[in-house]
């Protein structure tokens, strides 16, 4: 048979092609379901923390209670990150974006582990606790930079999330606050074979490091494709201004053929239940620190967007509530898609873990479409 009766098919974006077997992570789009190691996320956002879904994907088990103690211990202790980095972070353009500093400053910290990882099981395991803690004390540093502000030392008697608003603010979180961005974080943890977490995957493939495939993935995820609707949505709410005139907007958008920031999603055909949790959370902040404007036109949006667009298939995704929700709690738009990559780390290290127990590079084909033969014209002559 010729080669290219036995070759597959080109399929752009690789849409729909298994490019991995996984354990980590599972997503049925048509029933709106999402699960980690089999546990579907209503339950861990409601009973879990991000620590214990950090165990959970890295170890494909929930911890014990000294596993999670141990595990817990292990982070708070690796928060503090080496000064060199807190002066790399300060010698960065103010106003440069956060997600670039962020990717620069996970790559940089491979610097001082360097190739820890790749061949030791047990250096794999380190290295995964050491970037789960260390990104959120970078992206801490690197947001008070952009205020001209120093960085606050993290605290070891606070939880993940809370530690984070700690040192991104200086002040101790309200319950509610620290709750808030804790469950936010359980739900952007993981989510399959997305365009970041695959980049992760072919990185680590390669053996390069953890840190450069955690590295290559948040660079990934910071494109306008992946990662950074949220802040769209609410540059979207802004636009229509008044819940009153949600309606009108909404219908003249679809009239003129725009994209509805927030809707639709590649895998699921119904409300993604990331949204359906994320609401949850902000109807749960909202009353307890007072609604606001841009929350009340979302839902008007929703309402309208389910007569109209509900029929096709396209619903909220997680991006449509989490804005208002981080806007509410004072943190700015520009770290939204920072604060969706210390929390997706978790995911991105579970799938580093699996494909290193069971390597093989990446290497796919093309389909290469120039001329053969051709000439090589000398530079007098062309
Ligand atoms: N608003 C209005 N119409 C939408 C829409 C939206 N947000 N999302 C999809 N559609 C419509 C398309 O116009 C298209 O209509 P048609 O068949 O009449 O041409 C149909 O639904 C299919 O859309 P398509 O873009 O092919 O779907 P996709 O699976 O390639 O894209 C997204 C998925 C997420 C990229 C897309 O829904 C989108 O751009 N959403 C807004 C951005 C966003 O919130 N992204 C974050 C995702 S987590």
């Amino acid at each position: 048979m010729s080669e290219q009766a036995t070759r597959p098919p080109f399929v752009p974006g690789l849409a729909g092609v298994i490019a991995a077997q996984s354990r980590v992570g599972f997503v049925d789009g048509e029933n709106g379901i999402l699960e980690y190691r089999g546990i579907r996320i209503e339950k861990l956002a409601e009973r879990s923390t991000f620590e214990e879904t950090a165990y959970l994907l890295l170890y494909g088990k929930l911890p014990k209670r000294d596993e999670l103690r141990g595990f817990e211990e292990s982070l708070k202790s690796n928060r503090e990150v080496r000064p060199e980095l807190l002066e790399m972070i300060a010698a960065f353009p103010r106003d440069g974006h956060p997600m670039a500093a962020l990717q620069t400053a996970v790559a940089a910290l491979g610097l001082y582990y360097p190739r820890t990882g790749a061949t030791d099981v047990n250096e794999r395991i380190v290295s995964a606790h050491r970037i789960i803690a260390q990104i959120a004390t970078l992206l801490a540093a690197i947001a008070r930079r952009r205020q001209g502000l120093e960085p606050v030392t993290p605290r070891n008697d606070l939880p993940h999330a809370a530690n984070f608003l700690w040192m991104l603010n200086g002040e101790e979180p309200a319950a509610i606050l620290a709750r808030t961005l804790d469950v936010a974080m359980v739900l952007h943890a993981e989510h399959t074979q997305n365009a970041s977490t695959f980049t992760c995957r072919v990185v680590s493939s390669t053996e390069a490091d953890p840190y450069a495939s955690v590295s290559a993935a948040l660079g990934s995820l910071g494109g306008p494709l992946h990662g950074g609707a949220n802040e769209r949505v609410l540059d979207m709410l802004e636009e229509i201004g008044d819940a009153a005139k949600a309606k009108n907007w909404f219908l003249d958008a679809l009239e003129k053929k725009k994209k509805i920031m927030g809707l639709g999603h590649r895998v699921y055909h119904v409300k993604d239940p990331r949204a359906f949790a994320l609401q949850k959370l902000a109807v749960e902040v909202f009353e307890e620190l007072g609604s606001t404007e841009l929350y009340d036109i979302a839902v008007e949006v929703e309402k309208i967007a389910a007569e109209k667009l509900g029929p096709k298939g396209i619903f909220p995704n997680v991006d449509f509530f989490s804005g208002t929700v981080y806007l509410k709690m004072g943190i700015e738009r520009a770290l939204f898609t920072p604060i969706f990559g210390i929390a997706r780390v978790a995911g991105y290290l579970g799938h580093y873990l699996e494909q290193m127990e069971d390597n093989r590079i990446f290497r796919p084909r093309q389909e290469y479409l120039g001329p053969h033969d051709a000439p090589y014209v000398p530079l007098g002559e062309r």
